[in-house]
């Protein structure tokens, strides 16, 4: 059984709507399971909830994008930093990241690809466009389905709580933390 709860794709770029580090799942043609942090990401339409990735073209994320038209955006809070630091360190044309550094997962039922559990929420894409900015390919995914952790996130990611505590890159592998305040009307 999943430990993420479903939540309305044309709310899930809640997920991303405050521009956390997500990491970028997918599998290769050759069927090995990969997952790169991405901190250059943003929603683009509400319903269906489109997200757009900046992602180097020489990664083996995009190489799998383009091969399996499918990926999965994997939004991490402050328990998986390591996970995080470590993804982006190496590339999945040289290790097997989740063999290294293994880390209980569920697998996508729209995209096939892998979940870390534990996360602050996913949302499975389909590859809808593609645009060049010299060597950094702008991928837009459009949300097929989409699951938030069960205190997370109620129709918002929830800071209040430590699994909605999502992390910001702000360069040089530092990170900071979304404040456990909100402002509410
Ligand atoms: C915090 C963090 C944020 C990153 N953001 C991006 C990004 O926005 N776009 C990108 O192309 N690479 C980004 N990277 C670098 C890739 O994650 C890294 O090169 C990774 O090893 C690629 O793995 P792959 O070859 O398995 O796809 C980031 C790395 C870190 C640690």
């Amino acid at each position: 059984m999943s430990t993420y709860k479903e939540i309305p794709i044309d709310i899930a770029y809640r997920l991303v709507n405050h521009g956390p580090v997500v990491m970028v799942s997918t599998k290769s043609p050759e069927g090995v399971y990969d997952i790169a942090p991405v901190a250059w990401n943003c929603p683009v339409r509400k319903s269906p909830s489109k997200i757009l990735i900046g992602l180097g073209k020489t990664h083996k994320t995009y190489e799998n994008i383009k091969s399996t038209g499918k990926f999965i955006i994997c939004i991490p809070n402050l328990s998986s930093a390591e996970f995080v630091r470590y993804c982006g360190s190496v590339s999945g044309a040289d290790e097997n990241k989740f063999k290294k550094f293994p880390v209980n997962t569920e697998k996508g039922e729209k995209a096939d690809a892998l979940i870390p559990e534990g996360f602050t929420g996913y949302i499975e894409c389909a590859l809808d466009g593609e645009f060049q900015v010299g060597s950094v390919a702008m991928i837009i995914g459009e949300a097929l389905k989409a699951g938030a952790s069960k205190d997370g996130f109620t129709d918002r990611v929830s800071p209040e709580k430590e699994s909605g505590r999502t992390i910001h890159h702000l360069g040089g592998g530092v990170f900071g933390i979304l404040s456990p305040e909100v402002n509410e009307k």
